[in-house]
């Protein structure tokens, strides 16, 4: 968890591989969606574009749905969800009726000045990795290291949608960590995402294999 631009998907690729977990993202697994052009991404969209959270009744069946399929031996990392205590809840029946147990909620915390620029300077590749220009940069200007394709930027990557994403986590999706706290029975690890890349991961490797 975390905000906008704290580093979630950066340092998610960067766990999965050191653990094997299965990487699953809702953005990500919407913007799929948004780009196969059917009408539930053309509905997905109206919300994303806004920076406004997709309604809970929609994200539940996707990520129970993404979740079911995934069906990874090694262990699940989830990116973007639960966002909200409805989802939250949601989560808990569904591991609970699995019985897969929650290891830990990670929380990458980052000041709101930092958010603005990482985001709007942030390229992506189809292959899902992130870069940023002054950052993160690429080795070759424009071009995935990873795959050698095209970079290219989030529609909701613009400032005035930034914004808007931000109020959203600050309104709705704060109040999650607050559940896991009050629920005791999860392991809570929060790290500064304000650190260059590599300090954080190394703050996350060590917070996770003591969990
Ligand atoms: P989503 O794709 O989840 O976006 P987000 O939460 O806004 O997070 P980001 O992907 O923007 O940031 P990140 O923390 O992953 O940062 P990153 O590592 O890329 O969701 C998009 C939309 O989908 C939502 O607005 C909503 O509409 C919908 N949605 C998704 N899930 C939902 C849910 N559960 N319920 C309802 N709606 C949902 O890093 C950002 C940039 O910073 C990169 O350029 C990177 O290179 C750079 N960077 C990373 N770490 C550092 C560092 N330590 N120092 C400097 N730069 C860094």
């Amino acid at each position: 968890m975390g905000p906008p631009g704290a580093g979630k998907g950066t340092q998610a690729k960067r766990l999965v591989e050191a653990f094997g977990m299965t990487h699953l993202s809702s953005g990500d697994i919407f913007r799929a969606e948004k780009a196969s052009g059917s009408a539930r991404g053309k509905k997905l969209a109206e919300y994303m574009d806004a920076g406004a959270l997709v309604p809970d009744e929609v994200v539940v069946s996707m990520m129970a749905d993404a979740i079911t399929r995934a069906n990874s031996q090694a262990g699940l990392m989830l990116d973007g969800f639960p966002r909200t205590t409805a989802q939250a809840q949601a989560l808990d029946k569904q591991l609970v009726a699995a019985k897969a147990p929650l290891d830990a909620v990670v929380v990458i915390t980052a000041p709101s000045e930092a958010i603005v620029e990482r985001i709007t300077g942030r390229r992506v590749c189809s292959c899902g990795q992130a870069y940023h220009g002054k950052f993160l940069p690429p080795k070759k200007a424009g071009v995935c290291d990873a795959c050698g394709s095209a970079l290219s930027q989030r529609a909701d990557d613009t400032e005035k949608v930034v914004r808007d994403r931000l109020t959203a986590y600050n309104r709705q999706t704060e109040p999650v960590i607050a559940y896991y706290r009050a629920c005791g029975r999860v392991r809570m690890i929060e790290v500064d995402g304000a650190k260059a890349p590599d300090a954080v991961t190394a703050d996350l490797m060590r917070a996770l294999k003591g969990a």
